[in-house]
């Protein structure tokens, strides 16, 4: 396995299994249906096999406020639970620190407790719970 890193998703060889992957959180009930959080200016850190296969990704942008916020974190299901994840973690948090942030964030939605699960064991704490009320 290849950890790899593109400066911006717009255009790159990552942007189609991005996309791919906002397709299936979405499908798997592990996102929100109508709220899209990339825009092509993002970071990425990825993982390929073989000919350049991508099989996981980390989404993500770094802000003034010295905060890396992932917008999307995907492992192909057959590459999952071998530390894929883990490894790309690694390779997110060397380069996100190199930036200048002090902080890592990675919002998962409530249904979503392999993430949660996942995020403790990378040593994340948990920060914040969001209660919203939708006015239409
Ligand atoms: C969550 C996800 C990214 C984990 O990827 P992965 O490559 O399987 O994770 P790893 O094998 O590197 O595991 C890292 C650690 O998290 C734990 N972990 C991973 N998935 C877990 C799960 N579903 N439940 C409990 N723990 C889990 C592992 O046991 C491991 O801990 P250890 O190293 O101490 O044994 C992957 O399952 C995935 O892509 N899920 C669907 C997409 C998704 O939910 N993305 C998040 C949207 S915000």
């Amino acid at each position: 396995m290849k950890v790899r890193y593109v400066a911006q998703i717009g255009g790159s060889e990552v942007l189609a299994y991005v996309h791919m992957a906002w397709g299936a959180l979405m499908r798997d009930g592990l996102w929100s249906k109508t709220e899209m959080l990339i825009n092509g200016a993002e970071e990425c850190c990825y993982a390929t096999v073989g000919r350049d296969t991508v099989i996981a990704c980390i989404v993500y942008r770094t802000d003034e406020s010295k905060q890396a916020v992932i917008a999307i974190a995907y492992v192909s299901p057959k590459h999952r639970a071998k530390g894929v994840y883990r490894k790309l973690h690694a390779e997110f948090e060397a380069r996100a620190k190199s930036k200048g942030a002090v902080v890592v964030i990675n919002i998962c939605y409530p249904t979503n407790l392999g993430i949660q699960e996942t995020c403790k064991k990378l040593g994340y704490q948990l920060h914040s719970v969001e209660y919203r009320k939708k006015l239409q």
